[in-house]
């Protein structure tokens, strides 16, 4: 059931969260689904729910940083880093705090933290915590490996009769998940790119953010192939896309195309205008892709945004759930070859 988030309803949920139920909430980024991540039982219906592995690490939710200071520790380059962009869609991986449950961070030895900004998220937060809880562990309110929800009616979509109650804080600003930084390490990482941009983090922290390698604390939002809708996706160069196009239409495939000018009618073709913004595109990334899943398309042109790093968010999504048409492609020509 979708709620508009009154007091009372906002006071609701803060109880049922500490009840040990799950809710889905509205964020910045996109919605999440939380459970009070100081109880085990609470946080292992997220992974049920979800149908997520048990060894990926959910983020805990805190009302501000003296919050954060409970399940994590936070040295000098967290608290500059948490002073700049909190409350804000930055996620802080930092060695897990002692009294810290081990669950809330899928048994790691490290836990992500991050205070969201969106009034609704915040004023749960803040009842929760007169209620005497300290931290929601909330991922995105999405099936494992499916786009992230950005508003309450494409939870109610995934998550069908299981759906537990969502309050609807309309559209989801930013569009994509936040931005993940590791502090474990000597050296910071960017684990996950999003609406705060690497060159602002760097200048907070007077380095320059190292990428992931392999010792990297692992991250499902950081796996090749994640975020995918239905159809395939394909990423294409600008001077390619009616070449791809008339291929597509010749084989008589729907096709989305996602493209800052219109390729050209054709009623086998559905033209979404790719925003000139990053902003505006990482806004309309997630429902777009779901919006041409709805229509059908077998296949989604989209056409590159350009190599530069304030695309860092877009283009990494896109990759992924591109990746994701390559793996599943993959993966029903195996099936049929075995079933044969
Ligand atoms: O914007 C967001 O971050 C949204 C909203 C709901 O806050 N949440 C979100 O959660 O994207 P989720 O679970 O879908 O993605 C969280 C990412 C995962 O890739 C997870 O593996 C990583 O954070 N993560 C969490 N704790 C971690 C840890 N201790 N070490 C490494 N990665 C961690
Ligand atoms: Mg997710």
């Amino acid at each position: 059931m979708i709620e508009t988030p009154t007091a009372q309803a906002i006071d609701r949920v803060a109880r049922q969260l500490r009840a040990g139920g799950l809710v889905a909430l509205p964020t910045e980024t996109v919605y999440g689904l939380g459970a009070d991540a100081s109880q085990r039982e609470a946080v292992a219906a997220i992974y049920a729910l979800k149908g997520r592995p048990a060894d990926h690490p959910l983020i805990v939710h805190v009302v501000d940083a003296a919050q954060a200071q409970r399940w994590g520790v936070l040295d000098a380059r967290a608290q500059r880093l948490m002073a700049a962009f909190w409350p804000g869609p930055l996620t802080l991986i930092v060695p897990r705090a002692a009294e810290a449950a081990p669950w809330a961070c899928g048994g790691q030895a490290s836990i992500g933290l991050r205070c969201p900004s969106h009034p609704v998220a915040h004023a749960v937060l803040e009842r929760f915590t007169q209620l005497g809880g300290s931290g929601v562990a909330a991922p995105s309110a999405n099936r494992f490996g499916k786009v992230s929800p950005t508003t309450a009616q494409h939870v109610i979509d995934d998550l069908g009769d299981e759906a537990p109650l969502v309050l609807d804080g309309g559209p989801c600003e930013v569009g994509v998940e936040s931005t993940i930084v590791d502090l474990t390490r000597e050296r910071a990482a960017l684990l996950r790119p999003g609406r705060v941009r690497r060159a602002d983090i760097e200048a907070v922290l007077g380095q320059m953010l190292a990428d992931p390698d392999e010792l990297a604390p692992r991250a499902s939002g950081t796996l090749a192939a994640h975020y995918s809708p239905r159809a395939a996706v394909e990423l294409v160069d600008p001077s390619a896309l009616l070449q791809r196009l008339s291929d597509c239409v010749r084989a008589g495939q729907t096709v989305g195309v996602w493209s800052p000018h219109d390729p050209g009618a054709s009623s086998e073709v559905i033209w979404v205008e790719a925003p000139a913004r990053p902003d505006d595109w990482e806004a309309a990334l997630y429902a777009g892709l779901r919006a041409l899943d709805a229509r059908g398309v077998a296949r989604m042109l989209v056409v590159a945004p350009p190599d530069t790093p304030v695309w860092d968010a877009v283009r990494d999504r896109l990759a992924r759930a591109a990746a994701a048409t390559g793996l599943s492609a993959a993966a029903s020509t195996i099936k049929s070859t075995t079933t044969k």
